[in-house]
């Protein structure tokens, strides 16, 4: 048995060796795992943890493929052995885009529901296909979480699940704190521009049509029906996570830009989840209103997956068409880095800062980051009855203010802005080096784990370097320009 054993790896090992020349080895970065392109394959990413959804694939193409190869290949694609849409293993529902192209202009994609053999032959197809990306979860991560070292207020222990309790007393400051350049709230809080003849595309959870912060004087609504990611879907919002992030936005009284126009894009179920794959083909499926009507327009993604390169792409081929997209940096008090829309360059990324004007401790960080506006406890609207509000935190309550300032000054110009123009305003109204963050900065010092007072007791995490990508590693020991939002006085 022994000797048998001995014989069998004499014999593998050198066709083992063969196989490695030619297959290019996949290597891990945050959760998710690359298998880079070779001679014969594509490149493919998947997920090591479970914010991947199972035998789903968002396939772009190549850019130079021409029309008759690209419909030809997205037509066999319908045929086994890709095509499992009887015998998927996902929790959620059919995804309606899958088989069909997706053609954003300088970027097609289509969505391929597939298992081991089929994706085996798609990675093949190197002469149409650029990369393929594991579709991933999308959700509001609406609750701040904290993580070590969690950074509650000393008065907020964590209970259970490292996560802080709730507050209770209202306090809403946010709307107060974006008028000004000065810590020292004044009460007060002076917009110019309504953001009137702004569409802002929501893309969440839905929206309450019918909440007071929404009603127009005759009693109609200023929401609008956009698109729904799947059929069966109606544009209620149950989750109340896309009212709230509406209600910031434009409403009446708790918004920013009080009469901008909102639409509903429902791309997340009744428990705030969704896919990646449904926000890109509700960006498809919007974007031709868009772009047809070349009306101002912002679409508002407070949303967070685990990166996906997919996401990010489609994200700036928009911006390029000259929409401009707000997001969030994502609430896991990381790197904005490992999510999408978080590290996308092309849209405005927005972290979240407390009360104090401290670095809020679920927000991502990092050179993404473009803008801070108020995301802890800020009242808003929520979903129920025409008067219904509650308190909500996240980087999505930030992206929000945000959004409702891009609006209040885009409706003040008679053109259409450029987003790197609507980009370069909020930065340039901001205050730098307002946001503070103790007890470090932002950087990747966050993955040292401390004991007691002393610096040997700091226990580094072996991951301590690797964790950071590259251009965070740069950045090591410097302290990040950090701004708060300041609009149009
Ligand atoms: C809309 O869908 C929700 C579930 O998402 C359901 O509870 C509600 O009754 C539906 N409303 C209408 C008017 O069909």
């Amino acid at each position: 048995m022994t000797f048998g054993t001995v014989a069998r790896i004499s014999i593998l090992l050198p066709l083992y060796i063969l196989i490695d020349t030619v297959i290019a080895e996949p290597y891990v970065e945050g959760d998710r795992r690359i298998f880079p392109a070779d001679a014969t394959n594509v490149e493919l990413h998947t997920y090591t943890g479970d914010s991947g959804v199972p035998d789903t694939y968002i396939v772009k193409l190549k850019q130079e493929v021409d029309p008759q190869t690209a419909s030809t290949f997205v037509d066999n694609l319908k045929s086994e052995p890709y095509s499992v849409t009887n015998g998927r293993s996902s929790a959620f529902e059919n995804d309606p885009s899958v088989g069909v192209m997706m053609d954003f202009g300088d970027t097609k994609m289509v969505v391929v529901e597939t298992q081991e053999e089929g994706l085996r032959l798609l990675r093949r197809r190197v002469d149409v296909v650029e990369a393929i990306y594991q579709d991933s979860i999308v959700t509001t991560a609406q609750a701040p979480v904290c993580h070590v070292p969690c950074e509650c207020p000393a008065a907020e222990e964590p209970v259970d699940n490292n996560v802080c309790p709730p507050k209770t007393a209202a306090t809403d400051w946010g709307l107060d704190r974006i008028d000004q350049t000065n810590g020292q709230l004044d009460g007060k809080f002076n917009v110019m521009g309504t953001g009137s003849d702004v569409n802002v595309y929501i893309f969440d959870s839905g929206i309450y049509a019918e909440h007071q912060e929404f009603s127009n004087s005759d009693g109609s609504t200023r929401v609008s029906e956009g698109f729904k990611a799947l059929d069966s879907w109606n544009f209620t919002d149950i989750y109340g996570h896309g009212t709230h992030v509406a209600g910031i936005i434009g409403g009446k009284t708790v918004g920013v830009a009080k009469n901008v126009n909102l639409i509903n894009v429902k791309i997340l179920n009744d428990a705030g989840s969704g896919q990646v794959s449904w926000a890109i083909w509700a960006m498809y499926e919007a974007a031709f209103p868009i772009l047809a009507t070349g009306q101002k327009s912002i679409m508002v993604l407070a949303l967070q997956s685990s990166r996906n390169d997919a996401f990010n792409d489609v994200i700036q081929t928009f911006t390029n068409y000259g929409v401009t997209i707000i997001t969030g940096s994502g609430n896991n008090n990381g790197l904005s880095f490992y999510q999408s829309p978080g590290s996308s360059e092309a849209a405005i990324t927005v972290g979240a800062s407390a009360t104090g004007d401290t670095k809020a401790i679920y927000s991502n960080y990092g050179p993404e980051v473009d803008i801070w506006a108020p995301g802890t406890d800020i009242l808003s609207s929520t979903t129920g009855s025409p008067d219904a509000y509650d308190q909500g935190s996240g980087t999505s309550v930030a992206a929000a203010f945000v959004a409702g300032a891009a609006a209040a000054y885009m409706s003040s110009l008679d053109y259409r802005p450029a987003p790197a123009e609507v980009a370069a305003y909020l930065i340039q109204q901001a205050a730098d080096n307002v946001v503070t963050d103790s007890p470090t900065q932002h950087n990747c010092r966050w993955e040292a784990t401390c004991y007691g007072a002393h610096f040997w007791s700091c226990r580094i995490k072996w991951d301590f370097f690797s964790k950071c990508p590259q251009h965070a590693r740069r950045r090591y020991g410097l302290r990040l320009t950090v701004q708060t939002l300041r609009p149009i006085l």
